[in-house]
């Protein structure tokens, strides 16, 4: 049996659903049930009726799921896949910030531990934080974590000022503005597009601001034009599906890479081999303390009705 075959067999076995964010390996998105940015996966890890999720993405996201849906085994494929925005924000630091500033409400990105979320007031994503902060009476001061560019274009859109945590991206920090700049005049025609992980001055240069489901519905929705994409690579597997005619080219890294583009390390170290042996062995299993998770649920649910 291929592995491919394999992994569809144990999913009958163990009545398990595979979701996958857009940012991984195009043969685990081809594999998976549902491929989502990480407000779509929520809400999927909460209304499924499997008894196994296997959640191809990062840690943050697989444990909202358990959070979400404490009965189901919810498994990883690698628990090294965490993500560096998650680490910018540890909850001793971050518990001392809030405790200084008793009269903010706590509006915390998905993109965190757990731990953070239980100190949280409400959970947003990237597709709906305009909505969530808009959705707080004016005079609320706010605190807003852990992502700072994240944060800052929430400023700006909603014209709130909050009080931000220092965390960011490294994936969405590495864009090169000279190098986008020099691209896009190569390019005059094409339309850039970004994710608000990425710098202010990368962010300014985009013609649309959005999550990664939302730019692929950008991109379906003026199919005749020509992109400049500046967020992690893998979404270019689901874009390429959905415009297969279009002109996608990825915004360059700072760095020079093999592929001229920000791939994430943490989305990347999910592989099918490993996808298949973390349903095999129930393992790595993700766990949450009922402490922890009865507080954390709160402000994810609050979120999840907001976003209905
Ligand atoms: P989305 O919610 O837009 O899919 O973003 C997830 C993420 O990790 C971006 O870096
Ligand atoms: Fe975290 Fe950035 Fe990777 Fe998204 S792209 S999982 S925010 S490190």
């Amino acid at each position: 049996m291929s592995l491919r075959e394999e992994i569809l067999r144990l999913k009958k076995e163990k009545n398990a659903v595979i979701l996958a964010h857009y940012y991984q390996r195009p043969e685990i998105q081809e594999i998976a049930d549902y491929v989502g940015d990480s407000l779509g996966l929520s809400q999927k890890a909460a209304e499924t009726d499997a008894d196994m999720i296997v959640f191809a993405g990062v840690h943050f996201m697989a444990e909202t799921a358990k959070i979400l849906s404490p009965n189901k085994i919810v498994v990883l494929p690698d628990l090294d896949a965490g993500c560096s925005l998650a680490d910018s924000c540890p909850p001793e630091s971050f518990g001392k910030f809030v405790a200084a500033h008793p009269d903010h409400i706590v509006v915390t990105y998905v993109n965190c531990s757990a731990e953070i979320k239980a100190m949280t007031d409400i959970v947003c994503t990237s597709s709906n934080a305009l909505k969530i902060v808009n959705s707080i009476p004016k005079d609320q001061p706010i605190i807003f974590a852990p992502d700072k560019n994240l944060g800052k274009y929430v400023m700006q859109e909603t014209g709130r000022d909050m009080l931000l945590w220092d965390g960011s991206c490294i994936v969405h920090e590495a864009f090169c503005i000279d190098k986008l700049l020099e691209l896009h005049k190569q390019h005059p025609e094409a339309v850039i597009i970004a994710h608000p992980e990425s710098e202010e001055h990368i962010l300014k240069t985009a013609s649309y601001v959005g999550s990664t489901a939302g730019m692929i519905n950008y991109v379906k929705e003026h199919a005749d034009r020509k992109f400049i994409v500046a967020t992690e690579a893998g979404i270019l597997h689901e874009m390429k599906k959905e415009v297969p005619n279009t002109v996608l080219i990825p915004a360059p890294a700072k760095e020079d890479n093999s592929c001229a583009c920000s791939e994430c390390g943490y989305m990347k170290i999910n592989t099918l081999q490993k996808l298949h042996d973390c349903m095999l062995n129930e393992s790595p299993k993700i766990e949450v303390s009922d402490a922890i998770r009865e507080k954390a649920l709160i402000p994810i649910q609050r979120m999840l009705d907001l976003s209905k």
